[in-house]
């Protein structure tokens, strides 16, 4: 390197960055390759990966003909101790997307690394953001109202980081427009169902309207029905008492695929009540951060028919569209609103765009200033599989849940706990929950496949249920290895079973 190099130009020089590029994409492809023989989970003890990393860091920095060693460590100490999201046996919790496409545009967003907070401060950022919005919002056939692109429009989407931060942006619109229309937003209360998921509750703690999980002086948990389905009437009649004692209700959360069990809410009944509030409706956000990539195939976007009355609307490729993550899209029907609770203007981000007031700064979309190029993901991901590979992609793991989901139905000792959702299929043993738990944990001991659990009210006794929950999702799942976990199970339940 010439002696006037800057320091930080070590390694960016064409013949060192292509050989560590060379080495990183044959050690990408090793690890890819590797994963369908490897163990979803690690055996990993607190502390274990802190003891292989060196308490303090180096002095000198290492030599460049040397750089392949730090690859080499990502093979000892970070891969040994991990959960791998993407091994075809990865069933847990719900998948984190990732593809070809989706793993290039992270080293191009990386390579770019440009801080679109402003529209003047990288206008590609922020126009290829808006368009993929609009076109996501085409693919899943939403309103009109939430593209920027529509006539008269004054809705708009954006990326957030996660669904959690796209419903703190809501809350914090909610409590905006109540105060427009002259409410007191100092008694703002919240609504959604006891199944929806925690990040509606945290966002409350963060907003300061609970002081913790449990505190429901400002949070109301809305009774389910049978289905595990927000119960429109409770809503509804919550609202009406919280209005009678002078509270304020400012959102309601309703959710398209519940994380336990991929429960329904009946986004269309929710809606047509909420607007016999008149003035005092409060605002509606639809939570579809898992589901909503089903509704990229016509059969499935009846779904999100009654966003048509939602404010606020969220879905994560990064979920279920293999799109890398963080990638949560988030759309609003008024995004002056969400803006006017965000905004705020120092001198030092003044410029002629902004004030000429024909751009979007997505600064004023969420709480962080600086921003990642993140639509770059979509824009690949979408032209690589185009809209017919994504929607084979979502049926091609429907098919392999109803694989799944016919199996346990025929299996005489466990049975569904509810019917299949998607991808999604939930299942425990006859012989209840100390069962059901020693099954879980005997199957995920065997290594080869991960699942995760839950609890959840079954039954005309709303009896508490252990579940376990089976979300084919990772991009490598093909039918053997859904054979693989039936296996799996069938060996786990005659090992627990089995006289000791
Ligand atoms: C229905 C639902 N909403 C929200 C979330 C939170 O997602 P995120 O990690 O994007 O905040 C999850 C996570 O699984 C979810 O299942």
């Amino acid at each position: 390197m010439p002696t006037d190099t800057p320091p930080a130009m070590k390694g960016l020089d064409r013949a060192s960055f292509t050989r560590a590029f060379d080495a990183l994409t044959q050690w990408a492809t090793r690890y890819i390759d590797s994963l369908d023989a490897r163990d979803v989970r690690t055996d990993t003890q607190p502390g274990d990966c802190l003891n292989e990393l060196p308490p303090h860091p180096p002095i000198a920095g290492i030599d460049l003909e040397n750089w392949g060693t730090l690859i080499e460590q990502i093979d000892e100490t970070v891969v040994p101790n991990l959960v791998h999201w993407q091994s075809p046996g990865f069933f847990a919790y719900f998948p984190c997307g990732s593809s070809m496409p989706g793993i290039a545009a992270e080293f191009i967003s990386a390579v770019l690394n440009v801080n679109g907070m402003l529209w003047s401060t990288s206008p590609a950022a922020t126009e290829l953001e808006m368009r993929m919005l609009d076109w996501c919002a085409e693919m899943f056939n939403l309103p009109a109202a939430f593209r920027f692109d529509a006539a008269d429009s004054a809705g708009g989407g954006c990326i957030q980081s996660t669904a959690s931060e796209g419903v703190i942006a809501s809350l914090v619109s909610a409590r905006r427009i109540q105060t427009k229309r002259g409410h007191d937003r100092s008694k703002a209360t919240v609504y959604t169902s006891n199944q929806a998921h925690s990040s509606i509750v945290k966002a409350a703690m963060i907003t300061g309207l609970a002081d913790t999980p449990d505190d429901h002086s400002r949070v109301r948990l809305i009774d389910t029905d049978a289905d595990l389905c927000m119960d429109t009437q409770q809503l509804r009649k919550a609202i009406q008492q919280d209005l009678d004692d002078g509270l304020c209700p400012a959102l309601v959360v309703a959710t398209v695929g519940t994380t336990s069990t991929g429960a329904f809410d009946p986004i269309e009944q929710i809606g047509a009540m909420l607007e016999s509030f008149g003035d005092r409706r409060p605002f509606f956000h639809v939570d579809a951060a898992w589901a909503g990539a089903a509704c990229v195939c016509p059969e499935h976007q009846h779904l999100l028919a009654g966003v048509r009355h939602a404010d606020s609307l969220c879905i994560n490729p990064h979920k279920w569209l293999l799109t890398n993550f963080d990638c949560d899209l988030y759309w609003v029907r008024d995004r002056a609103a969400l803006v006017d609770s965000m905004s705020i203007t120092p001198e030092y981000l003044r410029n002629s765009a902004t004030e000429s007031g024909e751009v979007i700064d997505y600064r004023d979309w969420h709480a962080p200033l600086g921003r990642r190029m993140r639509a770059l993901k979509l824009w690949l991901v979408i032209q690589h599989f185009g809209i017919d590979g994504l929607q084979a992609h979502i049926r091609h793991q429907i098919n392999l849940a109803e694989r799944f989901e016919g199996w346990i139905h025929a299996h005489p000792t466990l049975q569904l706990s509810v019917d299949r959702s998607l991808a999604l299929v939930c299942f425990h043993s006859a012989a209840g929950n100390a069962h059901t738990r020693k099954l879980i944990d005997e199957i995920n001991a065997n290594g080869s496949v991960l699942i995760s659990h839950a609890l959840v009210p079954l039954g005309d006794q709303r009896e508490m249920t252990l579940l376990a929950r089976v979300a084919v999702g990772a991009g490598s799942t093909q039918a053997h290895h859904i054979d693989r976990l039936i296996e799996v199970i069938t060996t786990s339940l005659a090992q627990i079973d089995s006289p000791t």
